[in-house]
């Protein structure tokens, strides 16, 4: 059991900060399930820059004098010091990072700090801080979504026209190359970052002034700060301003799509890399052995990558359920907030990072790609479009004439390509030698030329596309 002891009683246990009604303090258990210091620390840089924002705005209203402005300015410059060279003492018993930082201001500036809270709460300072990270986040994550959308478009280029099987159901369907592949990675990961621009549009509002819940009777310039700050205005309501995290949430949602996108090229991964596919292989810096199985190679990186997926689904779940039916405007629930989100930015970081040098690392086996691409009768749909084009029948009559083609050549154990032309004529009289010009996979791959199809020109222009659209 925890020591319970110091449960009340004490005056002297009181917090500085908000402890004037309280005669006791807390019991070591309420400190340390009330305290996020242990993890809201993550927000000092935001916290220093919106009050910073915060005392020259008190400032320039008149509400504090320019000296104490300048001291506050000052002070909180040299905690961001304290903080980055790492002489900073945390305290659990002052709870979390506002405070923290407010009560190191008063031991170096003196009374001037305590008029930084003017016309603030801890609950707008949250609100203002944590959008503030969140949108340092955003952009983050979009620069290492590029970043892993170029080494797919390197790829897809040097794979334009490098056959595989395409597959549905995970059985033979029709060949595609594997840079047409790969593209279909770039669009995913573009709408991502779509998700994460708009996620950015609507989060950059200030909740700073809002202040406990209702505003404040201070003659406060939100605008002013909102602007120092980059926020494109001030909130407009302010119980919306302290109580509302669908930004968080947002945020949470398009990372757990992500998560789910990079799930499945991680899986990809380690079916093309498992000896039964062995279209690809990871380089040793991805790769770990069997501790047992000496001629094991384990995709381990992106067998991780796979799995974290469920970590980021599990955070927007875990905030969805503790922002749903609170009232408003804040409660302590909403403290729960920042580690979800903290996490799945670690988290994708580490696993677009992995994936980035997994994809411009992997060596493909081009000639057993290709192998495979012809097996398993994949090229069947081109011989049912040659009969609608060539010799004019319904496409479901084709169907069913290539159908029994397929069958033909089952029983036979050939490929279609192997039938003989008196083969194909006892099944339908009317083929003629030109069917042979559309079996192979080249001819295959070439005829799918249609805007968005895997003919290796068209992914070529793709690629070109890509560049421009994602890459510039
Ligand atoms: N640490 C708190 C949080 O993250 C700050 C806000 C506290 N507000 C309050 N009214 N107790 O939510």
């Amino acid at each position: 059991m925890a020591d319970n002891s110091k449960k009340s009683g004490t005056h002297s246990g009181a917090s500085k900060i908000w402890g004037g009604r309280f005669a006791g303090g807390p019991a070591d258990i309420m400190q340390k399930i009330n305290a996020s210091i242990g993890f809201d620390r993550r927000l000092y840089a935001q916290d220093i820059a919106a009050s910073k924002a915060h005392a020259a705005m008190l400032a320039k209203t008149g509400i504090i004098s320019d000296d104490d402005g300048k001291a506050i300015e000052k002070g909180l410059g040299a905690i961001a010091d304290e903080i980055e060279n790492g002489e900073f003492d945390f305290k659990q018993e002052l709870e979390d990072i506002h405070m923290n930082i407010e009560s190191r201001l008063g031991e170096l500036i003196g009374d001037a700090a305590g008029r930084l809270h003017t016309a603030r709460s801890r609950n707008d300072q949250v609100a203002t801080d944590f959008r503030l990270w969140v949108r340092e986040a955003l952009v983050d994550l979009d620069a290492a979504l590029k970043g892993l959308q170029a080494a797919l478009i390197d790829r897809a280029q040097e794979h334009a026209g490098t056959a595989m099987p395409g597959f549905t159901h995970l059985q033979s369907a029709q060949p595609v190359t594997l840079g047409h592949h790969l593209l279909a990675y770039v669009e995913m990961l573009g709408r991502d970052r779509g998700r994460a621009a708009d996620c950015l549009i609507r989060l950059n509002e200030s909740p700073l002034g809002a202040a406990a819940l209702a505003g404040t009777s201070f003659p406060i310039d939100r605008a002013m700060t909102a602007s120092a700050l980059g926020f494109n205005r001030p909130m407009a309501n302010s119980l919306d301003a302290v109580s509302d995290r669908d930004f968080a949430l947002e945020f949470l949602s398009l990372a757990a799509i992500l998560g789910v996108h990079l799930s499945r090229l991680a899986e990809e991964i380690v079916l093309w890399c498992s000896s039964p596919f062995a279209y690809a292989q990871m380089p040793d810096g991805f790769s770990t052995g069997s501790s047992i199985m000496p001629q094991k190679r384990n995709p381990d990186a992106a067998e991780l990558v796979r799995a974290k997926a469920g970590g980021l689904i599990g955070a927007l779940s875990a905030l969805m359920v503790v922002m749903k039916g609170l009232p408003l405007a804040y409660g302590k629930d909403m403290q729960e907030d920042k580690v979800p989100v903290f996490e799945s930015a670690d988290t994708l970081a580490l696993c677009i990072a992995a994936m980035t040098g997994m994809v411009a690392e992997a060596s493909f086996d081009a000639d057993r790609m290709k192998a495979d691409a012809g097996k398993g009768y994949a090229t069947a749909t081109d011989l049912a479009d040659w009969l609608v084009r060539e010799k004019d029948l319904p496409f479901r009559e084709a169907h069913h004439v290539t159908g029994a083609l397929v069958k033909l050549a089952e029983e036979k154990t050939v490929s279609l390509e192997q039938l003989s032309l008196e083969d194909m004529q006892s099944v339908s009289p009317e083929i003629t030698e030109s069917v042979f010009g559309v079996l192979s996979v080249e001819d295959a791959l070439k005829s799918r030329d249609s805007f968005g199809g895997t003919a290796p020109g068209r992914v070529l222009e793709a690629v070109a596309e890509a560049r421009k659209r994602f890459l510039d």
